[in-house]
């Protein structure tokens, strides 16, 4: 028998082989799973086909003896026979260029079809059956806060907890404006979330003067004054807050439109901006949620800010 074939026979026996091993003995073969059965047919087929023609070719490199007419180049004695390319591949060829044409011109961009633009229909259709259903549900509290609740539970209770509680620090404690972390790391580094919707950052300590001694911030100070802050402005820092924070954020902290967010309570508006926005801080990233609806992101703003009255 020719080695060849030889060689066919034996790589055939073993790639079957290893179908049977990858999907045969798992209950492939044995069952009612029928598409199981015609994935394995699939595989046999695969490997006669590749083995019968791998093996034509071997053969044909081995017996060919080329012909034609030789090309008047000879690099070294090296010729060069001179042969048309086959018909079929020009007419692939011509073919290929005309459907190009097509394609790009009126096929895929102009005329397309995609699981994406689906999935964006089919959110919008949603999306307006959901928004007649809750027509009139924002000058209803207490509808918004259910419809809050749910948004909550199926969008931020995966890093915010069931409870809100930030989970052991991957996220913040909702119930809280601001951690004591949150407030120091703001000094130290500054804030540059949006969170007033427009990109007016928050500065560093080395920006941040205090009036009444007039030198910039010290260690101490924002010490105190981040217990302060933290501790819901009672305590020590009333000073240094006064001195430093107050011309920004209000003598009660409660923020002023487009010059400084409100930092002593959790007020819907403010949760909204960080679901426009998201928010980056000592803990970490949270992302933004536009793909919310804007009633959505009322409604979990307006349950997040209740969460801190309780
Ligand atoms: C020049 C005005 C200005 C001064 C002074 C200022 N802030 Fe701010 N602060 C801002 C702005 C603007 C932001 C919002 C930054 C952002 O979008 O991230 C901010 C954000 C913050 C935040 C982050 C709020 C959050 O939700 O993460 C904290 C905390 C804060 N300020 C505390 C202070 C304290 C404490 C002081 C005084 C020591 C102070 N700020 C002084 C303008 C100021
Ligand atoms: C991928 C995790 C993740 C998800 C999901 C997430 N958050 Fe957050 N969120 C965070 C992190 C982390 C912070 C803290 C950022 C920082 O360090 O200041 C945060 C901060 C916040 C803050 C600011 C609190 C403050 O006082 O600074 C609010 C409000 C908030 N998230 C609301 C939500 C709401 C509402 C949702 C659901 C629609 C949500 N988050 C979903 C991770 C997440």
């Amino acid at each position: 028998m020719n080695k060849t074939v030889l060689a066919a026979i034996i790589v055939t026996i073993s790639m079957l082989g290893f179908t049977y091993i990858a999907v045969g003995s798992a209950g492939g073969m044995g069952g009612e799973d029928w598409v199981n059965k015609l994935a394995v047919l699939g595989a046999v087929v695969l490997v006669l086909v590749t083995t019968f023609v791998v093996t034509k070719y071997v053969r044909q490199m081995q017996n060919d003896t080329a012909g034609g007419k030789l090309a008047d180049e000879s690099w070294d004695g090296i010729g060069e026979y001179k042969n048309e390319p086959p018909f079929g591949w020009a007419v692939v060829y011509f073919g290929m260029v005309i459907w190009a044409i097509w394609y790009f011109l009126a096929g895929y961009p102009l005329n397309s079809y995609s699981q994406i633009g689906e999935y964006n229909e089919d959110t919008a259709v949603l999306d307006k059956k959901f928004e007649a259903e809750f027509a009139g549900i924002l000058s209803n509290p207490e509808k918004l806060n259910e419809m809050g609740e749910s948004v909550y539970n199926a969008n931020c209770a995966a890093c915010h907890g069931l409870q809100a509680d930030g989970m052991d620090g991957k996220a913040a404690d909702l119930h809280v404006r601001l951690s004591l972390q949150s407030v120091k790391h703001v000094l130290m580094n500054g804030s540059n979330s949006n969170l007033l919707g427009t990109s007016m950052p928050m500065p560093d300590r080395n920006g941040l003067l205090n009036t009444n001694s007039n030198a910039l911030i010290t260690d101490a100070e924002i010490d105190t004054v981040s217990k302060y802050v933290a501790g819901g402005f009672k305590g020590e820092g009333a000073d240094v807050f006064a001195g430093t924070c107050a011309a920004c954020h209000g003598a009660d902290g409660k923020g002023m439109e487009m010059v400084a967010p409100n930092i002593a309570e959790m007020s819907p508006s403010m949760v909204e901006m960080v679901l426009n926005h998201g928010k980056k801080g000592a803990m970490g990233a949270m992302p933004a949620f536009t793909n919310l609806t804007e009633v959505q992101r009322k409604a979990v703003a307006a349950y997040v800010a209740s969460l801190s009255q309780k």
